[in-house]
C-alpha cells in the first residue's frame, strides 16, 4: 500500500547547507583534503565553565521535566542580559526558552501564516524562513537584501509592501548568509512607519547580535517601545557560546502573543533538556572571556578572507559587519551560483553555499563561513584563486 503523506509536505524546503556539509564530509572520506568552509557554526568548544554546569545539573539530579517556558533563573539571566545589550526591560513571564534558535522562528511563522496571508521575509535569507511560510500555505513576500547597500534594505521600500493581508514582517540583523547589518537609521525609520500599520506583527531574529565589528554596537528592535506589544525577539545560544548541538534559544513574546507560543511548545517539545539550562544560566552569567576571544578571531579572519575573495579573478566582495560570513559577488566569473559552488567543491576541494540556496536574490553570491582558522581559510581561497585563474586562461 502506497503511503499517504499529507499535501503539504511537498510544500516544506529545507537547508541545503546541510547538504553540502553531508558531500563535503562523504569527498572528505574518501581521502580528499576539503576546507569546510560551508557550515554556519564557530570552530570553537563551547567554554569550559558551561559544559561544567550542564554536567553538574546532572550530578545535582536535574533530570525532569522543567516548566514548559524554562527554568526562572534562567529567564532571569535572559532578561539581565537583554538589559546589558540592548538596554530594554523585560518581563521574566514573556520569556520561552526554546531548543534553538529555529524553534521562535517555527512558532512565529506557523502563528500568522496561512493561505492569503503575507509574510515578509530577507532574500537572500535564513532559508527555513521562506520554507515554513510556504508550509503554512501563507505568501512570502521578498525584502530583497542588496550589495550595494551592505546587505541591508530600505524601510521605505519594507513599509511599501505592507498590503492589509501582511501579518508578519521578519528583519534578521547580522544577517546570514551576507553578513549584513541593517543601520539603527534604517530601524528607526521601520519603527516609526510601521505606527501606521499596527496589523503587522515583527520577527526580529538577532541570533547574530554579539558578533558586530568596528564598534559599532548592535541596534535591537526589542528597544523601541512602540513595537514591544507586536514584537518577538528571537535570540540564543548557538553563535554567541559556540553551543549550536546543545539546542538552546529563546525569544521574548508580546504578552498577548505569549500563551500561543507556550502552547506550541507544550504541544511540541514540552522543554528544553534541564542540563542545557543550566549550562545556558553559566553561559550568559559567567566570565565572557571566550566570546571575546571568539569575536576576536572571526574579525580578523574577516578582513583576510575578503582580501582575499576581491583577489580571487571574477570574485568582487564586501566587508561585511557582523556574523561570520562573507557573501562575494562571482557575477564575474561567468557561472552561476550553483555551478561555481560545485565548481570549487570538486576542483579546489572547498565546501561553499551557493547564494540560491538563500533565496532567488542570491543568484550571483556564495556564502563563506569564516568560522575556520586562518591557515585553512588561506589555503581555501588560494585554492579557489588557482582554479579561477586557470578557467580563465582556458576561456581565453
Ligand atoms: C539567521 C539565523 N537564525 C537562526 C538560526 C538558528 O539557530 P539555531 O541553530 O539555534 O536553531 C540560524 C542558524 O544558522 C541563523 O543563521
Amino acid at each position: 500500500m502506497t503511503l499517504r503523506l499529507a499535501e503539504k509536505m511537498n510544500t516544506l524546503g529545507t537547508e541545503t547547507a546541510f547538504e553540502v556539509l553531508a558531500r563535503a564530509t562523504a569527498l572528505a572520506q574518501s581521502g580528499r583534503d576539503i576546507v569546510n568552509l560551508g557550515i554556519g557554526q564557530p570552530d570553537f568548544p563551547t567554554p569550559p565553565h558551561v559544559v561544567e554546569a550542564a554536567i553538574k545539573a546532572l550530578r545535582d539530579g536535574h533530570h525532569g521535566y522543567t516548566p514548559a517556558n524554562g527554568i526562572l533563573p534562567l529567564r532571569e539571566a535572559v532578561v539581565a542580559d537583554i538589559l546589558k545589550w540592548r538596554g530594554a526591560k523585560v518581563d521574566p513571564a514573556d520569556v520561552l526558552i526554546v531548543p534553538g534558535g529555529k524553534v521562535t522562528m517555527f512558532f512565529a511563522i506557523v502563528m500568522f501564516g496561512e493561505p492569503g496571508a503575507e509574510i515578509m521575509y530577507p532574500n537572500p535569507g535564513f532559508p527555513i524562513y521562506e520554507s515554513v511560510i510556504r508550509w503554512t500555505g501563507a505568501t512570502p513576500v521578498p525584502i530583497p537584501l542588496k550589495e550595494a547597500t551592505g546587505f541591508s534594505f530600505s524601510a521605505d521600500e519594507v513599509l511599501a509592501k505592507i498590503t492589509p493581508r501582511t501579518r508578519l514582517i521578519i528583519i534578521n540583523s547580522p544577517a546570514n548568509p551576507t553578513g549584513g547589518v541593517v543601520p539603527k537609521s534604517e530601524l528607526d525609520k521601520l519603527a516609526a512607519g510601521l505606527d501606521r500599520h499596527p496589523h503587522v506583527a515583527v520577527m526580529s531574529d538577532e541570533i547574530y547580535a554579539r558578533i558586530c565589528y568596528d564598534g559599532e554596537p548592535h541596534a535591537s528592535l526589542l528597544a523601541y517601545p512602540a513595537l514591544r506589544d507586536r514584537l518577538i525577539l528571537l535570540d540564543g545560544w548557538s553563535k554567541t557560546y559556540a553551543m549550536t548541538g546543545w539546542r538552546l534559544g529563546y525569544s521574548v513574546w508580546p504578552k498577548r502573543l505569549f500563551p500561543h507560543a507556550e502552547r506550541l511548545a507544550v504541544n511540541c517539545h514540552s522543554c528544553v533538556n534541564a542540563p542545557t539550562q543550566w549550562a545556558g544560566i553559566a553561559a550568559l552569567t559567567g566570565p565572557q572571556d571566550a566570546v571575546d576571544k571568539m569575536n576576536k578571531a572571526f574579525d580578523e579572519r574577516r578582513k583576510v578572507i575578503v582580501a582575499s575573495l576581491n583577489a580571487v579573478p571574477g570574485f568582487r566582495c564586501v566587508m561585511p559587519k557582523g556574523a561570520f560570513y562573507a557573501f562575494p559577488n562571482i557575477a564575474g566569473t561567468g557561472l552561476g551560483a550553483k555551478d561555481v559552488q560545485n565548481l570549487i567543491l570538486d576542483k579546489a576541494g572547498v565546501a561553499t553555499v551557493a547564494g540560491t540556496s538563500f533565496g532567488a536574490e542570491g543568484e550571483g553570491y556564495i556564502r563563506f563561513s569564516y568560522a575556520n582558522s586562518l591557515e585553512n581559510i588561506r589555503k581555501a581561497i588560494d585554492r579557489i584563486g588557482q582554479v579561477m585563474a586557470e578557467r580563465n586562461v582556458r576561456s581565453g
